[in-house]
Parts: C-alpha cells; structure tokens; sequence
C-alpha cells in the first residue's frame, strides 16, 4: 500500500489520471479526456491555420495521453486545418485508434489520420452520409460508422460514444478542435481536461477554447476538482477532473 501510494505521488498527472481511472468501475461510456494546448488568452489556433503551442515536453505528454488512451478523437476541420498524424512518435508506447467525426464523411483524401492500417475510424451522422466520400474512404482502408444525428445534423456524441465502446474503447481522448471540445462538454461527457498553456497572446481572431456551453449564471460554471499543474519547459499544464454543476 505504501508503495503504490509513493508510486502514485511520484507519477505525472497523466499517469496518475491511468492509475485511478483503472481502479474505476467502468460504465457503459468510455472515460473522456480532453487534452488541449493553447494561448494564455484562451485560444486554440488562428482562426483556420495550425497553430503550434507545445514545448518539446508538452509534444512528450500529449503522446503519452496518446498512448495511455484507447482512441484518439478530433474534428473534421481538424483533419482538414492540420492533417495532424494522431499517432505516438514522441514518447513511448503503441498508437491508439484514430476517430474522426465527420457529419458527411467529407474529409480530404490522402490525409494522414486516414491511413488504411485497420486503426482509423470516421464516425458520420443518419442521414447526412455523402455516397461518393465514403465510398472514397472505404476503398482507402478507413472503417466508417454511422452515428445518430444531433439536433444541427452533426454526429451525436452519445450515440458516438456507444459505437466506441461497442469497438472495446474504455478510454478515449479527445484532442480537438474548439466545436468538438465544446460538444462533448455540451453533452456533459468530459470526465477530464489536461490544457497546456503557452506563454502568449493570441487575441481575436484567434479560435477560443470553447463556444457557448448555454451558462447562464457563475454557479452554472463547469468546474476541475483534484487539480495539478506542472511545467512543461515554458508553458504551463494544468489538469483536473471535471465536476459539472
Ligand atoms: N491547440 C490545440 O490543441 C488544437 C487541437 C486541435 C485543433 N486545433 C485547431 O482547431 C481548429 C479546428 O477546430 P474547429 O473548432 O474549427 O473544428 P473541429 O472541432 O476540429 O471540427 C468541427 C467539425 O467536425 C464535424 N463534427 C461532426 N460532429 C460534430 C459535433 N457533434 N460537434 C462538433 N463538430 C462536429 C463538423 O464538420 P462536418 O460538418 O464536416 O461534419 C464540424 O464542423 C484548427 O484551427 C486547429 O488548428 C487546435
């Protein structure tokens, strides 16, 4: 007992967030991470450029969360704005699944997350499936899935989120962009936030964090309890577990 407790002590946040999430009972949702790096001022990107935040010891934790999780998620304008690769390169550990959600499978071919290796998955929405975009992907190797619709005709992170549990994902980490992060908090299905913050100002028309979550009132706020910070070279990485009012 004494050991694992130094053990634990001794951990990053990430590693310790593995341990407990470990011990906990799984439900029939995977556990979500969102992992974000951005301004000081709260921005995630120049609006529609990839914008790069991270320290080298910032790429090192946000691969290990790569490896620590069984699916990596992002947005379709993502893939579109930074083609990013999803896979770990800067840390140890093996590659998670790479999910994309895209209402109409719409995503540019050749792009890096979709690589034919049996470990990339696009997640459409009912009805708004494009025949010629996923026929496209299908014959590039990609797995598709269909999702409910949510109310504006995007995929709905509830039903998402039982498709990749029915796929054996118990921990899932969702990396962007700012409409995908805000759904999933939308939907109140973040369980932790890992953001680091580089140090500078980005000021509009930078992309925030997040777009209108519907609060209204201070004690509506979505709060992190447990919370740790550590430096990360220059920037500054915070972590915590989110309680939702
Ligand atoms: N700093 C960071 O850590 C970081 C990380 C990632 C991205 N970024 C930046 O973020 C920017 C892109 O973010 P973004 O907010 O514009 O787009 P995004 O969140 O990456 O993608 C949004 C798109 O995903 C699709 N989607 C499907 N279901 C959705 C749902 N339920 N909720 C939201 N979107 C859904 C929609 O496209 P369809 O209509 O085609 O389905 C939607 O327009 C880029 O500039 C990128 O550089 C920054």
């Amino acid at each position: 007992m004494l050991r694992k407790r130094t053990l634990e002590s001794e951990a990053s946040p990430l590693q310790s967030l593995v341990t407990r999430d470990t011990l906990r009972v799984v439900g029939l949702r995977p556990i979500v991470t969102v992992h974000l790096a951005q301004s000081l001022d709260g921005r995630v990107a120049l609006a529609g450029k990839t914008t790069p935040f991270s320290t080298q010891e910032g790429r090192f934790c946000a691969h290990a969360a790569r490896a620590a999780h069984d699916a990596v998620l992002v947005g379709a304008s993502t893939v579109r704005i930074d083609n990013p690769r999803l896979t770990v390169r800067d840390a140890p550990g093996s590659d998670p699944l790479r999910v994309v959600l895209a209402s109409t499978f719409a995503l540019p071919r050749g792009a890096h997350a979709l690589k034919g290796d049996g470990r990339a998955l696009v997640i459409s929405a009912r009805g708004q499936s494009d025949a010629s975009e996923q026929a496209a992907l299908e014959s590039a190797g990609v797995s598709l899935a269909v999702a409910e619709a949510d109310a504006e005709g995007r995929v709905n992170i509830d039903s998402a989120l039982e498709i990749l549990a029915a796929r054996g994902v118990r921990r899932l980490l969702v990396e962007g962009g700012a409409k995908v992060v805000t759904s999933f908090f939308r939907a109140r299905r973040v369980d932790h936030v890992s953001v680091e913050i580089a140090m500078c100002l980005l000021g509009a028309p930078g992309t925030p964090m997040l777009g209108a979550l519907g609060i209204a009132l201070p004690t509506q706020a979505v709060r992190l309890a447990n919370v740790s910070v550590e430096r990360l070279g220059e920037n500054v990485l915070v972590h915590g577990d989110v309680v939702y009012a």
